[in-house]
Formats: structure tokens, C-alpha cells, sequence
């Protein structure tokens, strides 16, 4: 059952290409098809700001969202955790969405800050993986990721089709806008559409991650590194080695490492670098490499992650993992494969159960 692996999660990562395919599938024609809609084409239009709530995974899955939402929206996005949402008194009316993010659907943080966002008569749109849970129930509009049953605690399958279910709603929130003719929203959903090809790919990096997996199991700490759309990324990377592997990481948005985390660097620290494209977004790409160079010179051990053919990081990477070229926005999705792949080989390795980390429950129902 758990496809030939050790474990549930190493599956559900190779699973990721199925369930991005199945998240997209139905989901446009002629523009973006939701679930479940309880807006009008009017509600929608009046759209003026937009609050993404989430717990764990998910909110980095929302924190992304706000790069696809702004881009091709024109309108502004906060990301919230859940649980800190309603404590600040957010301002919140008829023309703000809220969009909650939660694979169970039951998390008891988000589902409060979907009941506080109706008292205050925002709309609120959920992203979910489970039919008939119940913030989906409570919400205006609803989306599902169509990931299938994930059997390990530590999301890796839903957080991918999180990310592209927020991208569906940035489309959906543009058609209604008129922000992007039909065409262009047609081409971002053909773009969307390769990826799960693109992540097939991108797990042509399992062997070489495992093999890194075993070589950093025994390091005090790892730090992630990433910049633009690779910082939730690097969040997220750190999240899960925390989760499963028990090892004391953080992720750094990396034009902040001279403001304080380089004083981490140490002799032999491992550093998990998440490139930008070396193509569009260039002036990314050489501050990414300036901060390498800065970080090799105190010692840090470089694990970078860029696409193919970046041969202007090559010199610069103790480590090198290559992930395919995808268009900038999508990016997250092949390079947080290896990322999912590093944790649960370090916790493998360390003799944790994977499937099932210490202290933490899939859903929690609780505040
Ligand atoms: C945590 C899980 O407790 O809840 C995480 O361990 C998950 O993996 C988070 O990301 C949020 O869960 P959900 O169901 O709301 O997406």
C-alpha cells in the first residue's frame, strides 16, 4: 500500500504529479470553474483586498498566493496565520475576500477565522481537500484540491495543490476583474496546466537528495535560503526537516541574512539555497549568488537548488540540485521537491516514523 517505499510520504511526494493534474482538471473552461459558488460575477468584481488565511503547510502555500494575486490582480494581498488573525481586529467588510486554506478542512485556527471574517460580512472563498468538511461548509465559494487521502502528518502533495488552487483563484479573481483578457488567462492556465510534467521531472532529484539526505542526517542545524516566491519555499523546507527530522532549521527571505542571520553561518553549517531563475528575474539571481559567496566564506556547506542549465551558480554550489525551468511564479512547485525529499530522508535516517512525527496530529480541532 505504500507503493514499494518505507513510508506513506516518500509516495505521496511521487504522487504530487497525479494530484496537481487532478487539482487542475475541471477547473477551467472558459475561464476558472470553482466547486461551489455562492457569489456573484457583482461580489466578486467589488473585490478590493484580499486576506489568505492558513495553519502550518497550508499558510505557506498562502503566502505564495500573494505573489500570483497582486501580479495578475492588481489587488492587495495580506497572509495571515489563522491563529493570529481575528486577536489583531483586522479590518474586514462586504468588498474584502478572505480566502482560508486547509487540507482536513477542520483546523480549528482557520475555521474561526472564517467565522470571524462572516460576522464582519467579508466573503470568504476555502481551499480544501476534503468534500463536505467544515470551512468549506461555512464559506461563500469553494475550491478543492483534488490531492486525494494524504496518509502522512507532514503535507507534501496538498501543499502542491494548494499552491496551484491559489493560482486558480488569482485567475478566477482576474476574469472577474478584468484584469487579464480571456487569452492571457489561458495561457497562465496552459502554463499551470504543464506542471504536473514539470514535477515529474523534478522527482529525477530523489536519488541524489536521499543520498544528500544521509550525508547532512547527523548536522546541529540547516538553515533555508530563497528570495520572491522562493522564500515560502524555504519556510516551508525548514518547516518539514523541524517537523520530521526533529533538527533545529529556519528559512530566511535571503536579502535579510546581513540584518542578522549570517551571524549564523558556522564551519560545515548547512545551507539550503533556492535560485530564482537565472533568466527573468536576473538581478535576483546575482544577489542570490553574492549571498552564497558571502555565506562559503564562513564556512557554510552550500545545498543549492536551480534550474537546469544555471550554469552561473554551478561554480558557487557544494552541492547541486537541478530542477526543471518552469515560469517564475510556478517555480515553487519543482523546487519544493527536494525540499520534502530532504526531510523525511533526514528523519529516516534518524529513525524517526516519518508517516507519523512525534508530537503533532494531522488535523488539530483544537485552538
Ligand atoms: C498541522 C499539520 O497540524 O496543520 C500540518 O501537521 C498542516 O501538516 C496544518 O499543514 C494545517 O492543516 P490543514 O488541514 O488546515 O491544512
Amino acid at each position: 500500500e505504500k507503493g514499494g517505499h518505507d513510508y506513506f510520504m516518500l509516495k505521496e511526494i511521487e504522487e504530487q504529479p497525479e494530484a496537481l493534474a487532478n487539482t487542475l482538471r475541471g477547473h477551467f473552461s472558459d475561464g476558472v470553474v470553482l466547486d461551489e459558488q455562492r457569489l456573484s460575477e457583482q461580489d466578486l468584481r467589488d473585490i478590493g483586498k484580499v486576506f489568505v488565511v492558513a495553519c502550518g503547510t497550508a499558510y505557506h502555500a498562502g503566502l505564495l498566493a500573494k505573489y500570483a494575486i497582486e501580479h495578475w490582480c492588481r489587488i492587495p494581498v495580506e497572509v495571515e496565520l489563522a491563529s493570529e488573525f481575528r486577536y489583531r481586529d483586522p479590518v474586514l467588510g462586504r468588498d474584502t475576500l478572505v480566502v482560508a486554506i486547509s487540507q482536513s478542512g477542520e483546523t480549528a485556527d482557520t475555521l474561526e477565522a472564517v467565522r470571524h471574517a462572516r460576522t464582519q460580512h467579508a466573503r470568504v472563498l476555502a481551499i480544501s481537500n476534503t468534500n463536505g468538511s467544515q470551512i468549506p461548509r461555512e464559506s461563500d465559494a469553494v475550491l478543492y484540491t483534488h490531492a486525494g487521502p494524504e496518509i502522512g502528518v507532514a503535507a507534501t502533495k496538498t501543499f502542491l495543490a494548494q499552491i496551484a488552487a491559489n493560482y486558480l483563484v488569482g485567475l478566477a479573481l482576474a476574469q472577474a476583474r478584468g484584469t487579464k483578457y480571456a487569452e492571457e488567462l489561458e495561457r497562465e492556465f496552459e502554463e499551470l496546466a504543464a506542471m504536473p510534467e514539470a514535477v515529474r521531472s523534478a522527482l529525477s532529484t530523489v536519488g541524489k537528495t536521499r543520498e544528500l539526505a544521509a550525508r547532512f542526517s547527523e548536522s546541529k542545524a540547516v538553515l533555508f535560503l530563497g528570495r520572491h516566491v522562493g522564500y515560502p519555499v524555504a519556510l516551508e523546507g525548514a518547516l518539514k526537516l523541524k517537523e520530521l527530522a526533529y533538527m533545529h532549521a529556519e528559512g530566511f527571505a535571503a536579502g535579510e541574512l546581513k540584518h542578522g542571520p549570517i551571524a549564523l553561518i558556522e564551519e560545515g553549517l548547512p545551507v539550503v539555497v533556492n535560485m530564482p531563475s537565472n533568466k527573468g528575474s536576473s538581478q535576483l539571481h546575482a544577489k542570490l549568488v553574492s549571498n552564497i559567496r558571502e555565506i562559503q566564506a564562513r564556512g557554510a556547506h552550500t545545498i543549492v537548488i536551480a534550474e537546469e542549465g544555471d550554469d552561473a551558480v554551478r561554480p558557487f554550489a557544494d552541492e547541486l540540485i537541478e530542477v526543471p525551468a518552469v515560469p517564475t511564479l510556478l517555480q515553487p512547485l519543482v523546487s519544493a521537491v527536494p525540499l520534502q525529499v530532504l526531510a523525511a530522508e533526514v528523519a529516516r535516517n534518524r529513525g524517526y516514523d516519518v508517516d507519523k512525527p512525534r508530537n503533532l496530529a494531522k488535523s488539530v480541532t483544537v485552538e
